[in-house]
């Protein structure tokens, strides 16, 4: 389910119509549309991947995660990821063919090791952040995990309330720049854990066996995801940001990961 979210070239003509249809959309919608057609039409010509809209407007997560942040993480930092995924696959046209998710399971595959290095920073990078404002609605929006989401919780951590205790530690520890991840596992139980930079529990062979599994829900504790607004107080976005967490999202996952 993860590699229908993430946008290749040829799905460029797609959101040419999503322009065109923006006009008739109400205007949080239209925002999104907005974002969706210009990052496309930024994307050089030929480039496998273009920058994915959001599925909001940049201000409808306020106050959790303010405008700018979200204008500056998604058309800055997530741009450029795929900038540099897009320079470097343009070198080996056999593996942009392939599936971003399967790419990066694939890692140690990859001969090269400063290759396979930004295909790790870059795609990993291009990967998380979609995953990550597809994990995000706005608060009236947020909804609560299905009825078997909310029994897998509660077998796995005792509740919701303490599963969002063991993430928000482990999100507030993850030291520097990374992800806190609740994944299931290939047992099928659910997990929390975190990675460093851009890593993600798809990658076999980089990060600990123990952690690899299929993603729920994903928070980015990189300074540049709430620095602006929060500066130093990272416990504060992770407290603010479960306000916004789109359970149907994250239900839809779980329900695609036992199937
Ligand atoms: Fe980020």
């Amino acid at each position: 389910m993860q590699e229908s979210s993430i946008i290749h070239r040829r799905q460029f003509v797609k959101l040419g119509t999503f322009a065109a249809t923006a006009a008739l959309l109400p205007r949080t919608a239209t925002a999104a549309a907005a974002n969706t057609a210009a990052a496309a039409a930024a994307a050089p010509v030929g480039a496998p991947y273009v920058l994915p809209g959001l599925p909001y407007a940049h201000d409808a997560l306020e106050p959790h995660i303010d405008k700018l942040t979200m204008e500056i993480h998604h058309g800055k930092h997530h741009a450029a990821y795929i900038t540099n995924l897009n320079a470097a696959l343009a070198t080996v046209p056999d593996l942009a063919k392939q599936p971003l998710g399967k790419l990066l399971a694939g890692l140690p595959a990859v001969p090269d090791e400063a290759l396979r290095g930004t295909l790790r920073n870059h795609g990993g990078g291009h990967w998380n952040h979609d995953f990550f404002w597809k994990s995000l609605a706005p608060a009236a929006q947020s909804g609560k995990p299905s009825a078997a989401l909310a029994a897998a919780l509660d077998a796995s951590f005792g509740s919701l309330e303490a599963c969002k205790k063991s993430f928000g530690e482990a999100a507030t520890k993850r030291f520097g720049s990374g992800w806190a991840w609740l994944i299931v596992s290939p047992d099928g139980k659910l997990k929390i854990t975190s990675s460093p930079n851009q890593d993600n529990p798809l990658m076999q062979g980089v990060v600990p066996a123990a952690d690899l599994g299929s993603p729920l829900l994903a928070l980015d504790v990189w300074e540049h995801a709430y620095y602006l607004h929060y500066q130093n107080r990272r416990p504060e976005y992770i407290a603010a940001w479960w306000n916004i967490v789109n359970w149907h999202a994250v239900s839809e996952r779980f329900a695609a990961a036992k199937a």
